[in-house]
């Protein structure tokens, strides 16, 4: 589409811009409730909130909090939570086993929100990094992550988690196959409903620092994840990876990061018109708050701005930290 714009004066484009309600008449694009899902992190215990340092406002929860957190979300009218386990170190196994123990935090997170609130939609991440000696998405041999081994883990993990009653799947582990193994497997259980919004096009970045502190991964980690996870200097294999993940039976699919990767989002809504999704991950919030603590910037009109960012590139909703409080002051008007 090209812009058609009558010569000055007869054209003044900030007359749209007037006052408050042309600005509204005149608005492109609407963040709402409808487009969040807040990632929560869940431990072991009982009543326990516990800080993650590296993300302000940000908190590990226990089960029966996770519940708490959930009911909050579905009463400010957010449609989904996604859910991470930080997993006790002396679980976690060069064979990752404890990712698919029908017990396991994250499965048992699952049950007790939809015991308590069902109609909330809980999703899930699928990789083997919480449960992982190695602190790597996949099964390491010889210092290779292997993807096959790793595919058929990650299936049996996706199986746990929709028997739990996961409604969406998130592979977030950048195996090649694995949406169609999960795809395959779910049909074959009779879980035909269950939806798989696939991390499809995942760089390997470093604004996922704080979530490794969040789910205790930081410390297990050897090695970077560049054999699978994407190089930033890539678009073009983004379109590739979504293309493959549609075709293989993806719902949905997501950019992550997300503000350094709009042109991404972009291009993939563009191209696909499928449900598309950002991660505005742990480092991104983690920027906006330090900043904000610091006085550098105002945080509650950042947290709208890059929000809105998403929405304006393509985006069909958000995962991010911030949505209970966004959630709130779009409630507050
Ligand atoms: C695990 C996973 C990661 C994130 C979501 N799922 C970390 C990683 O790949 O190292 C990052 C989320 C965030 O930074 O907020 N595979």
């Amino acid at each position: 589409m090209r812009p058609i714009t009558a010569p000055f004066p007869a054209a003044r484009l900030r007359r749209t811009r007037t006052t408050a309600a042309i600005r509204a008449l005149s608005r492109e694009n609407a963040l709402t409730v409808d487009d969040l899902i807040w990632p929560l992190f869940v431990r072991d215990g009982k009543g326990v909130l516990e800080d993650v340092t590296s993300m302000p406002g940000v908190q590990r929860r226990s089960v029966d909090m996770i519940v708490e957190a959930a009911s909050e979300a579905a009463q400010l009218g957010i449609p989904a939570v996604c859910l991470f386990p930080y997993t006790d170190p002396a679980l976690k196994t060069e064979l990752c086993e404890e990712a698919w123990n029908p017990d396991n935090l994250a499965n048992r997170a699952i049950r007790a929100i939809k015991a308590e609130v069902p109609g909330l939609a809980v999703m899930t991440d699928i990789a083997l990094d919480p449960y992982n000696a190695n602190g790597h998405d996949g099964i390491v041999r010889d210092g290779v992550i292997v993807n096959d081994e790793t595919v058929e883990a990650l299936v049996k993990m996706a199986l746990a988690q929709a028997q739990a009653g996961a409604d969406i799947l998130g592979p977030s582990d950048m195996m090649d196959g694995r949406i169609g193994a999960m795809r395959t497997a779910l049909e074959a259980a009779g879980h035909r409903d269950v939806a798989i919004l696939s991390y499809s096009a995942k760089y390997a970045s470093g604004f996922y620092g704080p979530f490794r502190d969040a789910v205790g991964a930081s410390g297990a980690l050897k090695g970077d994840k560049k054999t699978y996870q994407m190089d930033p200097a890539n678009s073009d294999e983004a379109l590739r990876l979504i293309a493959r993940d549609l075709s293989e039976g993806a719902d949905m699919v997501m950019v992550k990061p997300g503000l350094p990767y709009l042109d991404i989002i972009h291009r993939a809504k563009q191209t696909f018109g499928a449900p598309t999704f950002a991660y505005q991950v742990s480092g991104e919030y983690a920027m906006i708050e330090a900043a904000a603590q610091n006085g550098w910037i105002d945080g509650e009109a950042v947290m709208a701005e890059s929000l809105m960012a998403f929405k304006r590139a393509g985006c069909d909703g958000v995962l991010t930290y911030f949505a209970p409080r966004i959630a709130r002051r779009l409630k507050a008007g």
